[in-house]
């Protein structure tokens, strides 16, 4: 979606790091942005920083694992805009500790928000976005965690179950002019690690010990990280692009290539089965692949001026 002016966005998560990012970039950039937030004291903050930048941005409080709520929510933004272009499955949360340990109130936390939190978004949005036949772009947040899961199991399989949906959504959407992009950042400075310290009662009964409170006699270490506004600076540059893969942190490379190199190393070295491979074309290519291998990759974002 080269043109954003004037569009509908709708972020979850948008009143809080990577979410906020993506809200300034779109409200910079002139889209009609709705940003909602589970966490109340987010949402005032955020309230106050977009009214104080003179974007236009309307907060909403919104759990996305309500299904309810967030078709509440969708029919509220169409209601008050009109029709809704763009949807960022962005609310996430991080639970970090060894597979093992976790208790099934840990895999059904992670999995509530981070997988049927965007299954919800879809159900509630996609069909008025389809519905008005203007076009589009979904933007699923990921993480580098789905495409190298080398620790935080849980978290990693929400994230690869995230990739792999986009991927096919993607394909599917696109006669209708809809794009799709899988949105995977590598760390970015955020609240994502307070997020632990707000898990719900039904979820309480955790493996993990709880978050340590945070020291105030110790500034927290400065990490080297992304900002979160270039990291919703990069998520307008790919819906803009209709990329199928946002990527942020080229630091990740060379481990995604020898990830992949491991998996093409672990096919059986026989001759193909002719019979079977002309039986299963359907599964075993797809030209999108090859039409975005051959695309520029993108540059760094050139970012938009704050109107004045
Ligand atoms: P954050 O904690 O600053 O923002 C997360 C947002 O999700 C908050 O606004 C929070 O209110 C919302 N949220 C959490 N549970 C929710 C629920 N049940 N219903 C509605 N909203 C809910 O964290 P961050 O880092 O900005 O996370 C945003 C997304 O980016 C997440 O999907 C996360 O997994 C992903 N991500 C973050 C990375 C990082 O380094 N910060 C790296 C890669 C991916």
């Amino acid at each position: 979606m080269q043109d954003v002016e004037g569009r509908v966005a709708f972020v979850t998560g948008g009143c809080s790091g990577i979410g906020l990012g993506i809200a300034l970039a779109f409200a910079r950039a002139g889209m009609q942005v709705v940003a909602t937030s589970r966490r109340r004291p987010h949402l005032e903050e955020s309230a106050a920083r977009f009214a104080a930048d003179g974007l236009d941005v309307h907060v909403m409080q919104l759990d996305v694992t309500d299904p309810d709520a967030v078709e509440r929510a969708a029919a509220h933004t169409e209601r008050r805009y009109g029709r809704v272009h763009v949807l960022v499955n962005n609310a996430g949360i991080g639970i970090i500790g060894p597979v093992a340990q976790a208790k099934l109130a840990d895999w059904d936390w992670i999995i509530d928000v981070n997988i049927k939190g965007v299954v919800h978004g879809l159900q509630g949005f996609l069909p008025r976005i389809r519905a008005h036949g203007e076009g589009g772009h979904i933007v699923n947040t990921a993480s580098m965690g789905g495409l190298l899961p080398v620790s935080a199991g849980l978290y990693c399989l929400t994230k690869a179950g995230i990739i792999a949906l986009s991927e096919t959504l993607h394909i599917e959407l696109a006669p209708e002019n809809i794009g799709v992009s899988a949105y995977i950042p590598g760390p970015v400075h955020s609240n994502i690690g307070s997020g632990a310290a707000g898990r719900p009662e039904r979820y309480a009964d955790s493996g993990y010990p709880p978050p340590r409170p945070p020291d105030p006699s110790r500034p927290p270490p400065r990490l080297p990280y992304m900002s979160y506004e270039e990291a919703g600076e990069r998520v307008l540059q790919g819906v803009r692009r209709n990329d199928l893969f946002i990527l942020t942190h080229p630091e990740f490379r060379d481990g995604v290539r020898e990830r992949a190199e491991a998996l093409l190393n672990a096919f059986p070295a026989e001759p193909l089965n002719e019979e079977r491979a002309a039986a299963i074309t359907f599964l075993t290519s797809h030209p999108v692949y090859r039409s975005y291998a051959a695309k520029e990759p993108p540059g760094p974002p050139v970012p938009l001026r704050q109107p004045t």
